[in-house]
């Protein structure tokens, strides 16, 4: 198990202003009063409980706790236990081995029945009694008392820090537990529990016996949530299936006899314990602790059980809460006629995109991308513009394309590929999600340049990377007359860059006529490692120019060769003496120069 460092502390929001902590103390506030119920008596030392203890808690997927009343007063877990020890099972012996051996159905009875399978003696399921004495027989360890300390040590890790045992509680329990015994006896009977009674059983209380505050539970709960990750350590605590197999449990079977009604009016996966607990949590989203010790007929805490029903409707939290509109998935659709790249061309690739950018057609995704809006992209991917040859996913403003989404159209894209038509993923948090797509680039912009070069190297008009245009067939000097080359070819001298070197750099560097290669562009000041955003690029044949007049006022950006790149440069000095002995030509460049950005 992978171990962090708790930051619960650090992770607690200062002040209590939020909404989140108005909202617990509001309902908590609000329940205050309620003193009905009684406080469980069959363990002795529970009923020496303060019975007005009331506390909320709720962990966020990104470690942040929120808190209420005696969020941080321990109590023994009892069942909210159950469901974790459960998790470590499943963790240990997987789905199949523990299903055969404890079944899953609600039994619409209290915690405490006598509800085994006729027959072979398997308990209904691991949240009452019955099925989590079974449970923790299953957790494998060499004897009991490593089994205890490996289900410490797992629900520790549950909570991000260490859980003691209430000592006086355990004992309460190991001298009272008779109907506890008595369903262990009927399932040794039977068959289906296969290690010792009192050995099960001294492990079994003392699980019930660790001591935990509600803001614990809520972590406990949240690491269910988060997919078995704890949010605060970031120590996996399970598997992901095994938190998710954990939560459905808990949906059907944590409440015991008011299971259905729970699901129906809370419809969160839920489990309460004796003392007054409750675990509940909302998949993706958060876990809460809550603890009051009055409990009602079903031994589920009053106030607790209330004031879950309130923040579920509150937040609107209902598991079958249908999530409402969502803004459209794709948010741009278009060619490569309309939508640019960040490459500036010369003016050969210019023509050929100008009449062939429509075999480029980009598509522009968003949001939190599940069945639903997968299927609408789906749709839009099948309908391919006639001639599109390549196609632009731009994954930029996706939050998230969950497992089963991405599959679909990663399927959708292995389809486009035996159609011929190529597709490349502009994803600035390099997912790698769509693994059938041609390439991945850190954004769409360089992805359509990608597209955009293999389109001009289908038309033959890309230049090789390492081959170099002739000066007279750069389009600036291209435009001027052979006196105006000879001059501007005697006062820029040719130079060459590196990879990974910067180009334009220095001060007195007016101009460059890139010849060969390709230049990046940075925001100014960046060096280009990965986290630079590179706004576009400079593509041979093509000028770069630092003279005030047309670099508009704004930061010029930093230049930096992507690949070996040559190319003629006019310095200060020389710019200066064109002034004096060249006028006319200067003006000439000048002027191409300013043509060339139109
Ligand atoms: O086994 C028992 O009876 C207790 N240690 C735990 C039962 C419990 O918490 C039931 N919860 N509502």
């Amino acid at each position: 198990m992978r171990r962090g460092k708790p930051t619960l502390e650090a992770a607690t929001p200062k002040g209590a202003s939020d909404p989140i902590t108005a909202a617990l103390k509001e309902i908590r506030d609000s329940l205050a009063s309620d003193s009905s119920g009684a406080l469980a008596t069959y363990i002795p030392q529970l009923a020496k409980v303060d019975p007005g203890l009331f506390g909320l808690a709720l962990a966020t997927m990104d470690g942040r706790l929120y808190k209420a009343g005696d969020a941080d007063v321990p109590f023994t877990l009892q069942s909210v236990s159950k469901p974790f020890v459960y998790a470590l099972a499943l963790a240990d012996l997987g789905l199949d081995e523990v299903l055969s051996r404890v079944g899953v159905e609600p039994s619409g009875e209290a915690f405490n029945a006598i509800s085994l399978e006729p027959g072979s003696g398997r308990p209904l399921n691991p949240m009452i009694n019955a099925g989590a004495i079974l449970t923790t027989s299953l957790v494998r360890a060499s004897d009991p008392v490593a089994r205890f300390e490996r289900i410490r040590v797992v629900l520790s890790a549950f909570a991000g820090r260490r859980l003691e045992m209430d000592e006086a509680v355990f004992t309460s329990e190991l001298e009272t537990g008779d109907r506890n015994r008595a369903l262990a006896w009927l399932m040794r009977n039977a068959g289906s529990l296969r290690c010792g009674v009192d050995e099960t059983l001294d492990v079994y209380f003392r699980q019930c016996a660790l001591l935990a505050t509600a803001a614990d539970v809520a972590v406990m709960a949240a690491t269910l949530a988060n997919g078995g990750v704890n949010p605060c350590t970031k120590a996996v605590v399970v598997p992901q299936p095994v938190a998710e197999h954990v939560l459905a449990v808990m949906a059907s079977c944590g409440m015991y006899d008011s299971a259905g009604e729970w699901l129906l009016r809370v419809g969160l996966p839920a489990k309460s314990g004796v003392s007054g607990g409750l675990v509940a949590a909302s998949p993706g989203q958060f876990g809460i602790g809550l603890f009051s010790p009055l409990l009602d007929a079903g031994g589920n805490s009053v106030r607790a059980a209330a004031a879950s029903r309130r923040l579920a409707e509150r937040f609107q939290l209902h598991l079958m809460h249908h999530p409402g509109r969502s803004a459209p998935v794709i948010t741009r659709t278009g060619s490569a006629l309309t939508l640019q790249s960040g490459r500036r061309r010369r003016r050969a690739e210019r023509d050929v995109l100008q009449a062939h950018g429509d075999a480029i057609d980009v598509r522009s995704l968003q949001g939190d991308i599940e069945f639903a809006a997968a299927e609408v992209v789906l749709q839009s991917l099948g309908t391919v513009p006639a001639g599109a040859r390549w196609r632009v996913l731009d994954l930029q403003g996706v939050s998230r394309l969950h497992p089963g989404a991405a599959r679909m159209l990663d399927a959708a894209v292995l389809e486009l590929g035996s159609r011929g038509v190529v597709v490349a993923v502009g994803d600035p948090h390099r997912r790698g999600l769509l693994p059938h797509a041609a390439v991945e680039l850190p954004s769409p912009e360089e992805a359509l340049e990608w597209c955009e070069d293999a389109l001009l190297e289908s038309h033959g008009a890309s230049l090789a990377p390492d081959a170099a245009l002739k000066p007279e067939a750069h389009d600036v000097l291209a435009s001027l007359d052979e006196e105006a080359r000879t001059v501007l070819g005697a006062a820029m001298p040719a130079q060459a860059w590196g990879r990974g070197d910067r180009v334009l750099a220095a001060d007195d560097e007016v101009l460059l006529l890139l010849l060969s290669g390709r230049l990046g562009a940075y925001a100014s000041g960046q060096a280009p490692d990965a986290a630079a955003r590179r706004l576009g690029s400079v593509g041979a044949g093509t000028a770069v120019s630092r003279w005030r007049p047309l670099d508009d006022g704004r930061v010029s950006p930093t230049l930096v060769a992507e690949l070996p790149c040559s190319g003629r440069l006019l310095r200060r000095v020389q710019q200066e003496r064109l002034e004096r002995e060249h006028p006319r030509v200067l003006a000439r460049l000048w002027r191409q120069l300013a043509s060339q950005q139109e």
